[in-house]
């Protein structure tokens, strides 16, 4: 019996040998690059950014769950988001966190609100050179925290929260939102949308429909960077995590109703409904890396448990090869640096 690794290198084999070996491939850096699938490109990545009203001058304010993010003032979003677009990112998908909130959600049709102001900064500082993203839903706005106006009964009114988004879809167009992004969940809120950016002149701004959405843990951080006063849970319009078949359906509704763009979100939670929906459908799938994949992400790498930077491109590319064409993620203005300035030796061929 062979004691020794160098023994089992001279020892004759006792049995058949592999016919197959996919090691081959794997045996220098030039063939792993050679046979790859999937790659990252900065254009891949949308960066979520949160602008605050009471936040003035240069201001920022970190959000403590989220270590590396934070909300922004009018000119520190401006900034921010500048560096992000050097780098290469393909989107700024903008938050709004208004100072008064409502029953309604008055602050997301005002044209003076914190998300339209913010909309209307990034299209003058960025032009065209980005998709400037806007994410349409009352959640933010609202003083009980739903993503919709309730009814008599406290209960979440579907068909009043389309009239809303109506106008909010609108308003967002007028800042210079090339996207709108509705993110609540509501039944025939993108038919709803898509009709009434049209009959406004609006027919080019793109609608990229939330379609599979989870009532789920992971937006927990998120709560705290759009300082969130919902009492509850979502679960009355968001889908349940048990549940994969009810995205095809989803899928199918809004691509019938006019979405240009379809995501799934949460992602690594949700990475096998990414791959049916992206089998499914006719038109592009993008993914969302939530605020609490982030955290866990941050966490873990802060405690020395993991290696941060080949986590996070591990699992942006774990998005790609679920068939993401492009990724929300809280991490998209670093990496698309690491693009630019280079990642440590043993990275590199990620990109
Ligand atoms: C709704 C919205 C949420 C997120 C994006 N859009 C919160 C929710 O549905 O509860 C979560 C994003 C994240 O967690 O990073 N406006």
């Amino acid at each position: 019996q062979p004691r020794t690794p160098s023994d089992a290198r001279n020892s004759l084999p006792t049995g058949p040998l592999p016919v197959e070996r996919t090691r081959r491939l794997r045996s220098t850096s030039a063939l792993r690059s050679l046979v790859r699938e999937h790659t990252l490109r900065p254009a891949d990545l949308v960066l979520p950014m949160f602008v605050a009203e009471d936040l003035t001058g240069g201001d920022s304010r970190p959000i403590t769950s989220m270590p590396g993010v934070a909300q922004h003032s009018l000119d520190s979003l401006a900034r921010t988001a500048t560096e992000a677009v050097e780098r290469g990112v393909g989107g700024i998908m903008l938050f709004g966190v208004p100072t008064e909130k409502d029953a309604i959600g008055s602050g997301a049709t005002d044209p003076d609100g914190v998300l339209n102001q913010g909309l209307a900064r990034l299209r003058a500082e960025l032009g065209d050179d980005t998709v400037v993203m806007a994410d349409l839903c009352l959640d933010e706005f609202t003083d009980h925290g739903h993503c919709g106006v309730l009814d008599a009964d406290g209960r979440v009114d579907n068909d009043a929260t389309l009239e809303r988004y109506r106008d909010m879809a609108v308003a967002q167009a007028e800042a210079g939102a090339h996207l709108v992004g509705p993110s609540g969940m509501m039944d025939g809120q993108i038919a709803a949308i898509r009709d009434a950016l049209d009959v406004t002149g609006h027919e080019d701004t793109v609608v990229y429909a939330y379609t599979a959405k989870y009532a789920s843990a992971f937006f927990g951080p998120f709560r705290e960077a759009v300082d969130s006063s919902l009492v509850g849970d979502r679960r009355t319009y968001q889908q349940d995590p048990a549940n994969g078949r009810e995205a095809l359906r989803e899928l199918e509704l809004d691509v019938a109703e006019g979405a240009d763009l379809v995501m799934v979100k949460p992602g690594m939670p949700y990475l096998d409904v990414l791959k049916e929906v992206s089998q499914a459908s006719p038109v592009p799938v993008g993914a969302y890396q939530v605020s609490g994949e982030y955290a866990m992400i941050e966490a873990a790498a802060a405690n020395g448990w993991l290696d941060r930077e080949r986590t996070i491109l591990e699992s942006l590319l774990a998005f790609r090869r679920a068939g993401a064409s492009t990724v929300l993620t809280y991490h998209a203005s670093e990496v698309a640096g690491w693009f630019r300035d280079g990642l440590p030796e043993g990275l590199r061929e990620f990109l």
